[in-house]
């Protein structure tokens, strides 16, 4: 219950303060359902904070009506188990109820950033994030909260808002995990069949063949690259393309297509959406 857990959590700060300091803590939100990236959030979180505040729910507002919702994997037990050994401090998992008691009236809404890659294939999508990630910053109060980059356009989105509306957290972001073939893990990769999981490579592998284009002089401007991309992942049979964006980060905005990828002084990310079968994936890279 969040009452029980504000009252925790002013008991454990006042315990664990040190020279008068209230103990920092560290958020890490997640949707559950665990794996090696999550933990390697909670694992930075621990260096960071004197008390981890690992939150678990699966928010339904951030979902669209055609959306794998109620599909959503879900093995509490299994994701108790591996907070407790990872040393999280408190885990706060609340119901649907106890986050939306009746139907929320006020939504935090990010503009601009939100527009392109998963905010043009989701709409709503990053309404329903900012608004359950301000309640559980309103609800938890950390001083820092770790991210991954994973979700690279949630990163951009959450710094945004909380610059926006001077929220005191510190938004840390973290590299993102791979399994040993160079997928990037996700709670949804359990949705892959056998053969869609080794379909699925293409996106890791074309984002790192990518130094080998640009360094070699063969693909030369932000078009080019794109289209290489593109040709690259169109090659497997079973992969249905949402987008593919090479963007400014972290404004995402538009890059010019004949802009040389040489001369490209700031940061920029690749950006992919990629359906396999009912399952759709993302994965990025920041240049
Ligand atoms: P979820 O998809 O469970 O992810 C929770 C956090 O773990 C996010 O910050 C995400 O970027 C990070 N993460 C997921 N896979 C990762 C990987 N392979 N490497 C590194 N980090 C990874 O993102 C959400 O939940 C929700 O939108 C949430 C922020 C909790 C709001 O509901």
């Amino acid at each position: 219950k969040i009452a029980a857990l504000r009252q925790q959590l002013t008991v454990l700060r006042d315990e664990r303060s040190h020279e008068n300091q209230p103990a920092a803590v560290g958020l890490v939100p997640t949707m559950g359902y665990l794996h090696e990236g999550h933990a390697s959030l909670m694992r930075k979180a621990k260096e960071q904070s004197d008390i981890v505040v690992l939150s678990i729910f699966v928010n339904p507002i951030q979902f669209g009506p055609n959306e794998d919702l109620d599909k959503y994997p879900r093995d509490a037990e299994r994701d108790l188990a591996l907070a407790e050994k990872l040393g999280v401090d408190v885990v706060f998992l609340p119901s649907v109820s106890e986050m939306y008691p009746q139907p929320t009236k006020t939504k935090v809404k990010v503009e601009e950033v939100t527009t392109r890659l998963c905010g043009a294939s989701r709409p709503g999508h990053f309404d329903g994030v900012t608004t359950v990630v301000t309640k559980l910053f309103n609800i938890i109060q950390p001083q820092k909260a770790f991210f991954g980059m994973k979700d690279a356009q949630q990163v951009a989105v959450i710094q945004q808002m909380v610059l926006d509306l001077n929220m005191p957290v510190d938004i840390v972001p973290c590299p993102i995990v791979r399994e040993e073939d160079g997928l990037a893990m996700s709670s949804r990769n359990v949705y892959l069949s056998a053969e869609n999981r080794q379909a699925a490579l293409v996106l890791s592998q074309s984002l790192f063949a990518v130094d080998e284009w640009v360094q070699s002089g063969e693909m030369k401007t932000v078009g080019q690259l794109r289209d290489r991309i593109v040709e690259q992942i169109a090659g497997v049979p079973t992969a249905e393309i949402d987008y593919v964006d090479i963007l400014t980060f972290p404004g995402l905005t538009e890059m010019a297509s004949d802009e040389q990828l040489r001369n490209w002084k700031g940061k920029a990310i690749i950006a992919l959406a990629v359906k396999f079968g009912a399952t759709r994936l993302i994965d990025n890279r920041i240049l």
